[in-house]
């Protein structure tokens, strides 16, 4: 009886508000609601990419834009590693997530005929991958995508939000300029009357963010954004190339070139740091090559940013750090400085160094009573050569870091030891050049 009666307020209670509702039309008034994220093809064309891969998928899935407003399109052919197990893997783990997954390997063969080795661009090679971003931007427009990504399979894009930043500039083909080792970028600024890259006195300013913004340029590739919503973008292609197009076999001056021929203006922004990659290894380079590249690239971006952690769906195996050959590895840190302390540890980590840490003296906390106490005097009239000032307690405080060290390599009958502080910024190939020394 008592639940019946409860079921009947219930229901009045809802008769009611409806009545009420109805009476007052103005409380249903709510704001319009937001409106989904524009849809996004992100177009990936992978080969023998095995070594970025983990980083690079990771970077991918934590793109701050709704998975289900994109759909990946993913390709990879002519491998000699393992980059079909790692993307077929990552695809069936992410895929849910994701609108819609188009996945197109290839296993056999490993090779190009006219290649000579799995770094080498050669005609058969430039044509595949035109045919296959061609494939992948036929799909995008199939399927209605607002716009289409591009992203080589070794470009680290740090910056989360970089697609939204991309988007906001509202132009048919824009490109957040990526970081790298050296002067090179993913854009030019200058092309000569064959269609090559053409030095000119605007790029490093721009290179360098001295001058900030959204440029018109003659050429980005490796990460860009195309915007399909524009009309000209209908006139893009990757393959054919141009019924006009006489100059070299490249897929990037291809799309290039079409672009031109559309009246599609090309843009690279530098506004912040949007990511890093590696500079291409010469085409008779090898896959070591490419692989520490790539790690150097890595520790690059460790420099400025937190560590980039390999995508959460794949197992990566453990580094196995060794000495290098030396009896010791010391690296100094001031036990106030765990900043640097984690970052060195984690970039000796990745090069698969193992060291001793040993706390630095810390020469801010040294008194005139601690030093006297040392037994250390300041050789009268002592100056700096560079700063013509007498030594700081920092540097004291250094000197005596490394001294410490030198007693205990003595102590200890070290024949060779490596000695390195916290704040070391690697050379690319470093582990590779240091026996050479
Ligand atoms: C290749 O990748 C797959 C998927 O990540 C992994 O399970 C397998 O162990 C890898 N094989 C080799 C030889 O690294
Ligand atoms: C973006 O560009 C188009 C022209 O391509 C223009 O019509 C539109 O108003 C622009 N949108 C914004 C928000 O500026
Ligand atoms: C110098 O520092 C030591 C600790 O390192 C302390 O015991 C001592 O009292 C200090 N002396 C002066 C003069 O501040």
């Amino acid at each position: 009886m008592h639940r019946v009666s409860s079921l009947l307020s219930a229901l009045l209670c809802v008769l009611l508000s409806g009545l009420s509702r109805g009476y007052f039309p103005e409380e249903r008034w709510s704001p319009e609601s937001p409106l989904l994220a524009p849809r996004v093809v992100i177009a990936l064309v992978c080969r023998n990419s095995a070594h970025s891969l983990p980083l690079f998928l990771g970077t991918i899935e934590r793109l701050n834009y709704p998975k289900d407003r994109i759909a990946l399109w993913v390709a990879t052919d002519h491998n000699i590693d393992n980059t079909t197990a790692i993307l077929r893997d990552w695809l069936i783990k992410v895929q849910n997530y994701y609108h819609y997954v188009e996945w197109r390997p290839q296993e056999e063969p490993r090779g190009f005929e006219d290649e000579a080795g799995p770094k080498h661009w050669t005609d058969l090679r430039y044509e595949h991958v035109m045919k296959l971003r061609q494939a992948a931007l036929d799909t995008a427009r199939e399927i209605w995508a607002d716009y289409f990504m591009v992203v080589d399979c070794d470009n680290l894009l740090t910056n989360q939000d970089v697609l939204w930043k991309l988007m906001r500039e509202n132009k048919t083909i824009v490109a957040p300029m990526l970081e790298s080792r050296a002067a090179y970028s993913n854009f030019w600024c200058g092309m000569t009357s064959q269609g090559y890259y053409k030095r000119t006195p605007a790029y490093m300013p721009m290179r360098k963010q001295e001058r900030r913004g959204c440029f018109a340029v003659p050429m980005v590739h490796s990460t860009y954004l195309v915007d399909l919503r524009k009309e000209a973008s209908r006139q893009l292609a990757f393959y054919p190339p141009h019924p006009e197009y006489n100059w070299a076999l490249d897929d990037v001056i291809i799309f290039a070139y079409s672009a031109r021929m559309a009246d599609v203006q090309m843009y690279v922004c530098n506004k912040e740091t949007y990511g890093y990659f590696p500079v291409p290894v010469r085409s008779h380079s090898t896959m070591q090559d490419e692989e520490e590249s790539f790690l150097h690239t890595q520790l690059e971006v460790m420099v400025k940013n937190p560590p980039l952690e390999p995508s959460s769906h794949l197992s990566v195996p453990p580094k196995q750090p060794n000495k290098m050959g030396f009896d010791e590895v010391f690296m100094i840190n001031l036990v106030r400085r765990t900043d640097r302390r984690d970052r060195m540890l984690r970039t000796l980590y990745e090069q698969e160094i193992s060291c001793k840490v040993v706390a630095a003296v810390d020469g801010k906390a040294l008194n005139t009573t601690d030093i006297e106490s040392m037994g250390i005097k300041m050789l009268p009239g002592y100056k700096d050569p560079y700063h013509g000032r007498p030594l700081t307690k920092g540097e004291l405080g250094c000197f005596l870091s490394h001294y410490n060290i030198w007693k205990e390599i003595a102590d200890r009958g070290l024949q060779t030891s490596l000695v390195i502080e916290d704040d070391l910024r690697f050379e690319v190939f470093f582990k590779r050049l240091l026996p050479q020394c």
